[in-house]
C-alpha cells in the first residue's frame, strides 16, 4: 500500500523543526541531508555504503541525466530507483540551474533554455514541460520545477524579471505534472536576496500550490549573513506543513543555522567533493589527509564515527592512500563525510525531538572551533 506524500511535524524548537516526510519510496525523518547522485551514482560509493551512513533520500540531475544514459533508457530499465538500486526516494533537480553553469554554452529565452552539451557538444532544449517529462521518466519520488537561478550579484530589476519568469515556468511545471500517490513536485522560490522578491516568489508559488518549496538562488557567492537573512525573510512564509529544501548547501554550519531557521531539507556536494580530495569533515572541523602532520598518525579520522574509514583505518592510511593516487583514499573518505553529515543530521533532530536544540547548536559551534584531537 503507497502512502500520500505529506511532511508530519515531530517536534519544534522556536522555527526549526522535526518531522517525517512520508513518500511513496519510504518515510524520512527530516531535517535530513540529501546525498547527490547526479549521474545515478554517489560518487564513489556503493548504494549499500550510502545506506549505511544513515542517509534516507538522495538527488539525482535531469540535465545529467537526459544527456547519459537519456531519460527513456532509464524509463525502459525500470526507472531510477531500480537503475541505480536505490528502493527509497530520489529528488531529481530540474536542470534549470545545472544548464545556467554552462555560461556560453547556452541560450535562454522565456519558453526554455537550448543548450550544448558538455559531454559531446550536441544541442537540446529544456522547457518546464520538457524538465517535467523527463523526470516522470526518471521515476522521480519529487519533482522540482525547471526554474532559472541568477548569478549574484545582479540589480534588483534583473533578479525580479527572472524570478518573475521561473514563476511563469512554475505554473507551467504544474501543469505537466502528473499526480501520483506518494509522489510530489516542489516550488522553488527565487528573488536573489531581497526580501520583497522573496514574499512575491512565495506568494506565487503558493497561488499555484506545491506538495513542497525550495529556496533557490542561494549558496551562489553572497555569503552565510545575506544566505541566513534572506531564510528569516523567507520561512515565515512558506505554509508550517509544507516541506522547506534549501537548495545546495552547504557546510556544517550551514546546515545548523538553516535548520534554526525552518529548512528541513538540503543538498549539496561538499561531503563527497571534499572526501574526493583528501578533506575530512569532523567534529572538530575539517582536516586535510594528504598534510604531511598525518603521516604516522595511527588514529582514526574521527572518534566518534562508525565508518569504515575510522572503524578499520588510521589517518596515516589514508594519508597514504591519497599520496598514492589510489582510488580506496576517495572512496573511503566519501564514505566518512557522508557519514558525518548524516551524524550531524541525527544529532540535530534529536536535540529538536528532546528540546535542547540550543544547547545542542552551542555544543557544535564550540567543538567545530577547537583544535584537533
Ligand atoms: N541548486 C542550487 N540552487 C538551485 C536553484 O536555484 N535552482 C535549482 N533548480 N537548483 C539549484
Ligand atoms: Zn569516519
Amino acid at each position: 500500500m503507497s502512502t500520500a506524500f505529506r511532511w508530519v511535524e515531530q517536534a519544534r524548537s522556536g522555527r526549526a523543526r522535526a518531522g517525517h516526510l512520508h513518500t511513496a519510496h519510504g518515510t524520512v525523518p527530516t531535517p535530513t541531508f540529501m546525498p547527490v547522485g547526479t549521474v545515478g551514482t554517489v560518487k564513489a560509493m556503493t548504494m549499500d555504503a550510502v545506506r549505511s551512513t544513515g542517509a534516507g533520500i538522495v538527488l539525482g540531475n535531469t540535465y545529467h541525466l537526459m544527456l547519459r544514459p537519456g531519460a527513456e533508457r532509464v524509463r525502459a530499465l525500470g526507472g531510477l530507483h531500480r537503475f541505480m538500486d536505490w528502493p527509497g526516494p530520489i529528488l531529481t533537480d530540474s536542470g534549470g540551474f545545472q544548464v545556467m553553469s554552462l555560461g556560453p554554452l547556452r541560450k535562454l529565452d522565456q519558453d526554455g533554455v537550448t543548450f550544448s552539451s558538455h559531454i559531446d557538444g550536441s544541442k537540446h532544449r529544456l522547457t518546464p514541460e520538457r524538465s517535467t517529462d523527463i523526470q516522470h521518466a526518471l521515476d522521480a519520488t519529487i519533482t522540482m520545477c525547471f526554474d532559472e537561478c541568477p548569478a549574484l550579484p545582479a540589480a534588483p530589476e534583473v533578479i525580479a524579471q527572472s524570478m518573475r519568469m521561473s514563476m511563469r515556468w512554475a505554473a507551467r511545471c504544474r501543469e505537466a505534472f502528473v499526480q501520483r500517490l506518494g509522489y510530489a513536485q516542489y516550488g522553488i522560490i527565487q528573488g536573489g536576496t531581497e526580501a520583497e522578491l522573496r514574499a512575491e516568489s512565495v506568494r506565487a508559488l503558493t497561488g499555484i500550490g506545491f506538495e513542497g518549496y525550495a529556496i533557490g538562488g542561494l549558496a551562489v557567492g553572497e555569503g552565510q549573513e545575506l544566505m541566513f537573512s534572506t531564510l528569516d525573510a523567507t520561512t515565515p512564509l512558506i505554509p508550517w506543513d509544507s516541506p522547506r529544501y534549501l537548495m545546495g548547501v552547504g557546510t556544517p554550519d550551514d546546515l545548523l543555522g538553516s535548520v534554526e531557521r525552518g529548512v528541513d531539507m538540503f543538498d549539496c556536494v561538499m561531503p563527497t567533493r571534499a572526501g574526493r580530495t583528501a578533506r575530512a569533515y569532523t567534529e572538530r572541523g575539517t582536516l586535510n589527509l594528504r598534510n604531511a602532520r598525518h603521516a604516522v598518525d595511527s588514529r582514526p579520522i574521527s572518534p566518534h564515527c562508525d565508518c569504515l574509514a575510522c572503524t578499520r583505518h588510521s589517518r596515516a592510511y589514508l594519508h597514504h592512500l591519497f599520496r598514492a593516487n589510489e582510488i580506496l583514499g576517495p572512496m573511503l573518505l566519501t564514505w566518512h563525510n557522508l557519514a558525518y553529515y548524516q551524524r550531524l543530521m541525527r544529532g540535530i533532530r534529536s536535540a529538536i525531538v528532546e528540546g535542547s536544540l540550543e544547547a545542542h547548536a552551542a555544543w557544535l559551534r564550540a567543538q567545530w572551533a577547537m583544535e584537533d584531537w
